[in-house]
């Protein structure tokens, strides 16, 4: 019989999840970034601990957001997410990259503010460590190996590039996101995704962001590693 003190689905296992911006700083006071809020992977570590995981968020600048219930590891840019990431990979049962990680920085960031009068005409940007997919190739060839999850941010043919991304980058499952449709995307309180499997299964999920991600937690739990006894 059910019982209240059932132990979840994810009891004894260790989530590691990515969320929120990066902040790619050019000067002391400018950055390159995007409107990323975390939300969504924020929803992911809340039902996660719900199901029973111990949980490490590795969350980008997002402001004051609950932390109850899940380690916060804060970072501001995609090589101090980069680093916090490779630190703790090999270690966990499931990793879940919802960050919107700058793809580019400036080239050089100078100590001081830089003064209008001097400004750069343009800037020179170089591109940022590719956080998922060199986590997947750290753990690649594993014999237990973390289920790898990304989510691809699209607004356009949405399923076919993310399709493209999941096998790239090596993943298990990649959750496609329309950002352009309304209530989805940078920002909301719900979502509506695309769930695409490596055995090419796909499934749409919609709902609010705590209810899309206890729907997604689920449709993950078949690509973990065998359990640890
Ligand atoms: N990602 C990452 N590190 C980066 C860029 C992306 O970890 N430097 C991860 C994201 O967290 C997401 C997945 O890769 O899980 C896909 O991100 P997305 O921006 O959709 O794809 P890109 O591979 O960056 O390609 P593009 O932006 O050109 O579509
Ligand atoms: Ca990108």
């Amino acid at each position: 019989a059910a019982s209240l003190f059932a132990p979840g689905p994810l009891a004894g296992r260790r989530v590691l999840i990515t969320a929120g911006p990066t902040r790619e700083y050019l000067d002391p006071v400018r950055f390159i970034s995007n409107p990323s809020t975390g939300k969504m992977g924020l929803a992911l570590a809340e039902a996660a601990r719900a199901l029973g995981a111990r949980v490490t968020v590795v969350l980008g600048p997002v402001g004051p957001v609950d932390r109850q219930g899940y380690e916060v590891v804060d970072v501001v840019s995609a090589e101090d997410m980069a680093r916090e990431v490779f630190a703790r990979v090999e270690d966990v049962d499931l990793f879940i990259a919802s960050a919107a990680v700058s793809d580019w920085k400036p080239e050089t960031r100078s100590e001081h503010k830089v003064k209008k009068s001097e400004g750069p005409e343009a800037l020179t940007l170089v591109r940022t460590t590719d956080v998922l997919a060199e986590a997947s190739r750290k753990v690649a060839g594993r014999a237990r190996r973390p289920a790898l999850v990304g989510f691809a941010a699209e607004t356009q043919r949405v399923v076919e590039y993310a399709r493209g991304k999941l096998e790239r980058k090596g993943l298990d499952v990649i959750v496609a996101n329309d950002v352009s449709a309304p209530g989805a995307g940078f920002g909301t309180e719900t979502n509506q995704v695309t769930v695409l499997t490596r055995d090419g299964q796909e499934r749409t999920l919609s709902g609010t962001k705590l209810e899309v991600a206890r729907a997604l937690l689920r449709s993950f739990l078949a690509y973990l590693p065998a359990a640890e006894r």
